[in-house]
């Protein structure tokens, strides 16, 4: 459809940008910021993104003239056609050439007077790359195509999900793993590890019974004889070099004896052989059995894994970690930790499928700047955002705090899920996270309405606004407001006044 011709103005048509005015057809809103939009020109078929849109219009221009007209208690338009003489004019980024079914560079640019179509949705689906069998998000912000990704380029390296609270970031994770689980296996499926800080995916095991699993966080243990002293050292980053020698030596010994046939032990087993061993000088023996009695609180140590990961991380199957009861932060670093390098080197060893680890709260796990007491999970995380990619083992990171997120993580995520996003530390932070994210397109991610984000990176091979659809397993129930909870709070406590009272 056409909606435009090019307009000769002061700095265009050029070949990286042009304006032309809108075609004025009666329809209220013929093109939209953020539309892509085609001309012919003698290279070819020319593809532009509308980054500006300006309505302009002579009457209005001189202020002595509109002051004056007003002030003798009459409109302009009720004297000149001055609504004749209102113009939209857009202003137009070039994003390439067509030729040939080849995509090029621009280097020649519109003429002025040459018409301008709303591009066609099959030059589009070719331009930005979508695919047909992808994983399907959405629509096409201003364009009625679906948006299908192709599921290597959009996970074959790292994702990030990044906006503020409220603006949907859990529901996009959630429309991408139900788009997973529902994939069979002719297409390939991923398996699925999601940690759940606040309860919101258990929704899914309700949509796919047979192919979530929720474990409870509490529920989690690991297998000291699992345990090597360098793993100890990411639990206890205090503890001295002599002191993880010789724990490692102690690990050799008890493992010895378990392969001999003397069973798995747990830390208590531990804790006794290191005071019981003689070969130790007694402050560091003591120091030791300080740090093993610390970990040893966290209740989290077992003879053997709970559960045993390898056996849950399965082709097209999730497993849902849920922390929601969880609240010490620490606890669940350790397990992370854990867990993901547990799943990184039996994925190296090919006994795990490809996977995606989804981290919701990544800035928690792996933050920018803190100690590494303050972030145990860093490491790994950090070793699967550099090394993952050769494995087919994905990261999806979902974050309101981007400034808080390790730097190494964020720089590796090489597409990134932007949803409306005000804070302008947190934009700034983003935009040089990725070239792809220039000042006009940085610009819009603070007006993003609710659900819809900005595509950027390898998946597409260009920047696009997609409308995210909704997820359609459950959502965790809202939590109820302030003045829920006071009442509820109150009439409990009537509740139990009258209790006690019916007791006396
Ligand atoms: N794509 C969408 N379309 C319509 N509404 C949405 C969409 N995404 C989110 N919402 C609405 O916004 C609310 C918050 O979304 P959520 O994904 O929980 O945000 P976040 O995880 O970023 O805090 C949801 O409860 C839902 O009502
Ligand atoms: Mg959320």
């Amino acid at each position: 459809m056409e909606i435009g011709t090019v307009i000769a103005s002061l700095e265009g048509p050029s070949p990286s940008k042009f304006s032309f005015v809108v075609t004025d057809d009666g329809r209220s809103i013929p093109v939209r910021l953020g539309q892509f939009v085609e001309v012919q020109t003698e290279e070819g078929n020319l593809i532009a993104f509308v980054t500006n849109l300006v309505k302009t219009n002579r009457y209005f221009m001189r202020v002595e003239s509109v002051r004056e007209y007003e002030r003798g208690g009459k409109s302009l338009s009720s004297i000149f056609p001055a609504d004749r003489w209102e113009y939209l004019v857009a202003e137009a980024q070039c994003l390439g050439v067509r030729s040939e079914n080849r995509l090029e560079r621009t280097t020649f640019p519109p003429s002025p007077g040459q018409r301008v179509c709303e591009a066609e949705p099959n030059t589009l689906v070719d331009f930005i790359g979508l695919s047909k069998d992808g994983v399907s998000l959405g629509d096409l912000r201003h364009h009625k195509i679906p948006v299908n990704l192709d599921l290597t380029r959009l996970l074959r390296k790292h994702l990030a999900v990044l906006a503020m609270s409220g603006a949907g970031k859990s529901n996009f994770a959630s429309v991408l793993i139900e788009e997973l689980l529902a994939r069979t296996p002719e297409i390939g499926r991923p398996a699925i590890v999601i940690v759940d800080v606040h309860g919101e995916y258990k929704g899914l095991a309700s949509l796919y019974p047979d192919k979530v699993e929720v474990v409870n966080g509490n529920d989690l243990k690991i297998g000291v004889p699992n345990m090597n002293a360098y793993q100890f050292t990411e639990f206890l980053p205090e503890i001295s070099g002599t002191q993880t020698r010789e724990l490692q030596r102690i690990l050799e010994e008890l493992r010895a004896e378990m392969r001999a046939g003397n069973g798995p032990f747990g830390m208590d087993e531990l804790i006794a052989r290191v005071e019981k061993d003689g070969g130790m000088h007694k402050q560091l023996q003591q120091a030791l059995v300080g740090w093993l009695y610390e970990l040893r609180a966290f209740g989290l140590f077992d003879c053997v894994d709970k559960p045993s990961w390898e056996g849950m991380v399965r082709p097209g199957k999730a497993i849902i970690i849920d922390f929601s009861d969880m609240t010490n932060l620490r606890k669940k670093q350790m397990l992370l930790a854990y867990a993901a390098r547990k799943l990184f080197n039996a994925r190296k060893r090919g006994r795990v499928p490809p996977f995606v680890l989804c981290l919701e709260e990544a800035h928690q796990f792996v933050p920018s700047g803190e100690s590494k007491t303050a972030a145990i999970a860093r490491p790994i995380i950090e070793t699967i955002a550099r090394e993952g990619r050769k494995f087919y083992a994905s990261l999806m990171l979902i974050s309101q705090r981007p400034v808080r997120l390790s730097t190494t993580v964020l720089s590796q995520a090489n597409t990134n899920i932007i949803l409306r996003v005000s804070n302008p530390y947190d934009i700034e932070h983003i935009r040089q996270s990725s070239e792809a994210i220039t000042g006009d397109v940085a610009d819009m991610i603070s007006s993003l309405p609710v659900g819809e984000a900005l595509v950027v990176g390898e998946a597409v091979n260009h920047p696009i606004f997609v409308k995210i659809k909704r997820r359609r397993s459950k959502e965790a129930g809202r939590e109820s407001g302030l003045q829920e909870a006071a009442r509820e709070f109150e009439s409990k406590m009537n509740r139990s006044i009258e209790d006690a009272r019916a007791f006396l």
